[in-house]
């Protein structure tokens, strides 16, 4: 049997926001704002740009204003941030936000770690979040669901626990769910399991992957999901990021990497690689040079050897 494989993927940049929220220093408006163009320029057109989040938590989102409004002024960019709680939808919606994503974790201990409430808490504050939010005109409401297949202090996640959340989430009228292997344990066998046991009872439901790529499995994990009809990923460029609530929690899939693969298998993307590459040298000159995109090092260490910033990518 041959692959099924979509014509069009969505990658939904996170490197703003996951990429940035583990860095151990704070990134200066000017460099997220740098990103953000580069990205844009090189035809990322849906991106989850910062978190509305306690400066106490995460100090790297003080300037979560100041950001979505320079990527709200980018034409055709569709714009996202995530949220805890209530705080975060009112000011993500004062800064002109319209799509959320409300992370919620799969269980307990992470949920409590992460965000301070208990798994049915988040799924209050998700009610709280609709009865404000639902009835706005052009506003969508996505679910991401952290830890959806293993945690690191529970294990391996029942696929029962995500069935919950998903479930309610539904009833309260959210858009979209996007299951996140937080950890990176999944391997594509869970994926598939996953993906076509929730689209079993929601066929219709909108359902994106943000994989991590702790254990090398992201692109096997992306090409699994694509094979049961997933046309939407979360990733980030360069591979940066992590989560600071799980422990050993290392990088997004990188953004690079599954472009790579998605324009060489004839998949439009829309995404210029060469674009992204560049992207990939400013986090390594503002950022960080901890980058595990395997296509970021081929292209950088292609243009050290000739020392040509702008040369030639072998992405
Ligand atoms: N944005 C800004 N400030 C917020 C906020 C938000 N979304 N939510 C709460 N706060 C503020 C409150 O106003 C309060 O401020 P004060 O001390 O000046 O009065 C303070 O934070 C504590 O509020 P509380 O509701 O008790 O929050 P908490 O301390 O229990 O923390 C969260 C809960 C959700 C706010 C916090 O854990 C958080 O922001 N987590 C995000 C973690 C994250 O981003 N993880 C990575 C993504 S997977
Ligand atoms: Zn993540």
């Amino acid at each position: 049997m041959g692959l099924r494989l979509p014509d069009t993927v969505t990658l939904v940049e996170v490197g703003l926001r996951d990429g940035l929220q583990s860095v151990g220093h704070a990134v200066s408006t000017g460099t997220k704002l740098r990103l953000l163009q580069a990205l844009y320029a090189a035809g990322v057109r849906a991106m989850e740009v910062t978190s509305f989040v306690s400066p106490a938590a995460v100090p790297q989102f003080t300037d979560a204003e100041e950001v979505a409004r320079a990527a709200l002024a980018l034409p055709e960019l569709r714009v996202s941030a995530l949220i805890p709680n209530l705080r975060g939808w009112e000011r993500a919606r004062g800064a002109g936000v319209r799509e959320v994503t409300v992370v919620i974790g799969a269980t307990d201990p992470f949920n409590i770690a992460n965000v301070r409430m208990t798994v049915d808490q988040s799924l209050a504050q998700l009610a709280g979040i609709m009865d404000a939010a639902g009835a706005e005109p052009g506003v969508a409401v996505e679910v991401g669901i952290a830890v959806a297949f293993g945690c690191p202090y529970t294990g391996h996640v029942p696929l029962a626990a995500v069935r919950r959340i998903v479930d309610r989430s539904l009833e309260l009228g959210v858009a979209s769910v996007s299951l996140a292997d937080t950890i990176g344990v999944a391997t594509p066998l869970d994926v598939v399991r996953a993906v076509t046991g929730i689209r079993a009872a929601y066929p219709n439901l909108p359902l994106s992957l943000h994989l991590h790529d702790t254990r090398g499995m992201g692109l096997a994990n992306a090409l699994a999901a694509l094979h049961v009809g997933v046309t939407t990923f979360d990733g980030a460029v360069g591979g940066l990021g992590g989560c600071p609530f799980a422990p050993g929690a290392a990088g997004n899939v990188a953004t690079d990497d599954l472009n790579n693969m998605l324009v060489g298998m004839g998949i439009s993307t829309g995404i210029d690689q060469d674009g992204l590459l560049a992207c990939g040298g400013i986090l390594r000159d503002e950022v960080t040079a901890d980058l595990p995109s395997h296509t970021l090092r081929v292209f950088l260490g292609h243009t050290a050897r000739r020392g040509d910033p702008n040369g030639a990518s072998a992405g």
